[in-house]
């Protein structure tokens, strides 16, 4: 990864911390973008912190060009971000959860792709992974919200797949379980934590889809548990 410019959203949470230190570890030149990110989080020479609340189109389009006006190009987007609610069953869901559902797992990805896409097209082996969710493989009671926007991913990624393969950029869609994060051990205390999913591994399979050599590989959703 030592000549590439990576784009990690949702850098500092429990899986984007993973993410983004194997990129790092990778030699990549790293930028990390969430609202609150700073240059301590991430202590190393090729990591740069990017403040941006990816729900503003406006924002997310600067930001994407700040990065092509630092960095020349680039060549990978992580696309990590997304939030989670649920327990409500559809006819419970108020229009805030529903509004927020749609900003983070979805509008949020939109936003990203739109802004990215051209550029990453130019590093003629540009490379997308977003982050899914195994729940939303199928629909769920109580998660109608969740899985809907991030089906919804899935699919917008896909089609992102299907448009650029002529310029050798591939996207792919990483369907994760339940992962051993801080939030999950604090909000779920009771549970086995052994048997969840480790961040590292979906770090490590974002980085081999990420890789120069996985170029025939696009328009996957892969599950991983
Ligand atoms: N945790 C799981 O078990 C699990 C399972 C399956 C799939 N997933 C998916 O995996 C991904 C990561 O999950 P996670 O649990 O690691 O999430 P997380 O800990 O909640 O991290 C979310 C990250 O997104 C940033 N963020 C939130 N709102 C933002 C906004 N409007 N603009 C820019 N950045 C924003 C946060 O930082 P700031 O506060 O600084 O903005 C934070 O860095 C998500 O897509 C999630 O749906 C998670």
């Amino acid at each position: 990864m030592n000549d590439k410019v990576v784009l990690i959203t949702g850098a500092k949470g429990g899986l984007g911390t993973s993410v983004t230190q194997r990129f790092l570890a990778a030699g990549a030149t790293v930028i990390g973008a969430s609202r609150t990110i700073s240059n301590d989080d991430f202590p190393a020479p090729n990591f740069t912190a990017l403040p941006v609340d990816f729900t503003k189109s406006a924002a997310v389009r600067d930001a994407v060009e700040s990065i092509v006006a630092r960095h020349g190009k680039l060549d990978v987007l992580v696309h990590v971000l997304g939030g989670f609610a649920g327990g409500q069953s559809v006819a419970e869901t108020d229009d805030a959860t529903w509004d927020q559902m749609r900003d983070l797992n979805l509008t949020s990805a939109f936003y990203i792709l739109r802004a990215a896409i051209p550029h990453l097209r130019k590093s003629g082996k540009g490379r997308i992974v977003a982050i899914g969710s195994l729940a939303a493989a199928e629909p769920h009671a109580g998660l109608a919200a969740y899985v809907t926007f991030k089906s919804a991913l899935a699919t917008l990624v896909r089609t992102v797949a299907l448009e650029n393969r002529d310029a050798g950029l591939t996207a792919n869609v990483i369907l994760p379980g339940t992962m051993d994060t801080p939030a999950n051990r604090k909000s779920m205390p009771g549970a086995d934590f052994a048997k969840w999913l480790q961040p590292a591994a979906v770090a490590d399979l974002a980085l081999w889809l990420a890789a120069e050599d996985s170029g025939h590989l696009t328009g996957l959703t892969i599950p991983i548990e």
